[in-house]
């Protein structure tokens, strides 16, 4: 799905700006309206198509939401979305990037949902200097060695979630585990993040079994699992994909409890029903978190979207409050990057997940949580890490 707007150059925008400042300092004339007016445009590289398609919609409608809130400007001025559907393909992932920023002069992209698109994002918009927000994708070089003074995640690194559950399980006795993710950079930093946390604790990862992303035949891998000899399966799944693993984990009738980043149960534990019965996972949201942002968002986004609000959707909204945030610093001159990003830095925000906040590399510091899946809510049963940061390993900034 996509939408083309009214395209204005990068350089004409700035030098638009820069003549009605002059000529208004000059006494000459009063600034031109149209200047203040134009509205600032985000672009949304999301997937809208795909076993991430939920994933991206609801980050839109969490982000939608939260412009309406403010009356639809942030910063004073108007903001103007264009989409951009990437279908989690990796292999289109720069010519649509470039796409938004050559051809629609977006001012901000916000994207994506997966980590080999996000990679493809990255180089786009660290080559043209455009601020990019992430609402998803964890790839963790994006905050890690290529970091980069217009890039800012809102979501979480997939190393994060995935090591609180390691630090959880290994407290709780487990010493063996095995690994079962898709081949692709979420899949295996997750594992890394895994691996850390148990061993951390005094467990290992014994090993890891993986197949090609987006597919589902599970099979041969469950085969595997009973002559393991494993206390617990870790696993990293999502959307469409992590449906589909939980109902044929519990259909293999294995004895060995499943575990996982919070990803394997977040927005789907309606279509996977008793499947995922007791399922434990970690992550930065879920079930029974109690606090006013949280009691006024999830009513808000079900009126929008029609259905309960999940992780994915608190993180477009907490990208959207993010923005909102640094344009009120700039008085919506977005042109001015210093000051910009300075106060996106700094920015504590008080989101549906509980207070967050940005470590140097510019990525969410935020509470892990250990929740366990019952009666169709994914139950926060107590906290795994509080106030976990990446370790932004080789990030200079
Ligand atoms: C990723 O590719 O980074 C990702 C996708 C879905 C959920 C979590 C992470």
């Amino acid at each position: 799905m996509e939408r083309t707007k009214i395209r204005f150059g990068a350089a004409s925008r700035r030098d638009l700006l820069k003549g009605a400042a002059a000529a208004s300092l000059a006494g000459a004339f009063p600034m031109p309206a149209i200047a203040q007016a134009k509205p600032v445009k985000v672009g949304l590289m999301l997937p809208y198509s795909g076993t991430f398609a939920q994933l991206g919609e609801n980050i839109t409608h969490a982000i939608e939401m939260y412009i309406a809130e403010k009356g639809g400007k942030l910063g004073g001025r108007e903001i103007q979305i264009v989409r951009l559907d990437d279908e989690s393909k990796p292999e289109l992932g720069l010519q649509n990037a470039e796409r938004l920023i050559k051809r629609d002069n977006v001012d901000v992209l916000i994207g994506t949902v997966h980590s080999g698109v996000q990679m493809a994002i990255h180089k786009a918009v660290t080559e043209s200097g455009t601020l990019c927000i992430v609402p998803n994708a964890g790839a963790v070089g994006v905050t890690r060695n290529l970091c980069a003074k217009n890039v800012f995640r809102t979501s979480f690194s997939n190393w994060q979630p995935a090591y609180g559950m390691g630090v959880a399980m290994g407290k709780r006795g487990i010493k063996k585990a095995v690994w079962v993710t898709w081949d692709y950079a979420a899949g295996a930093e997750s594992g890394e993040g895994f691996k850390q946390g148990l061993e951390a604790n005094g467990g290992q990862v014994v090993q890891t079994l993986t197949l090609k992303f987006p597919e589902t035949n599970f099979q041969p891998l469950l085969a595997q699992i009973p002559g393991l000899g494993v206390d617990v399966v870790g696993a990293f799944f999502a959307g469409g994909g992590a449906i589909n693993f939980v109902k044929d984990y519990a259909a293999a009738g294995l004895k060995v409890p499943l575990v996982g980043s919070g990803f394997l149960t977040e927005g789907v534990l309606g279509p996977q029903g008793a499947a995922a019965e007791g399922v434990e996972t970690a992550l930065h949201y879920g079930d029974g978190l109690e606090n006013p942002k949280n009691s006024a968002f999830r009513p808000a986004f079900k009126a929008k979207a029609g259905r309960e609000a999940d992780v994915y959707a608190v993180q477009g909204y907490d990208a959207a409050q993010l923005l909102g945030i640094g344009l009120d610093a700039v008085k919506g001159k977005i042109d001015d990057e210093a000051n910009l990003y300075k106060a996106m830095r700094e920015a504590k925000i008080d989101s549906p997940r509980g207070p967050i906040s940005f470590s140097k590399s510019q990525e969410v510091v935020h509470n892990i949580y250990v929740r366990k899946a019952t009666g169709g809510l994914n139950k926060v049963t107590g906290v795994a890490v509080a106030n976990l940061a990446d370790p932004g390993t080789g990030c200079k900034l």
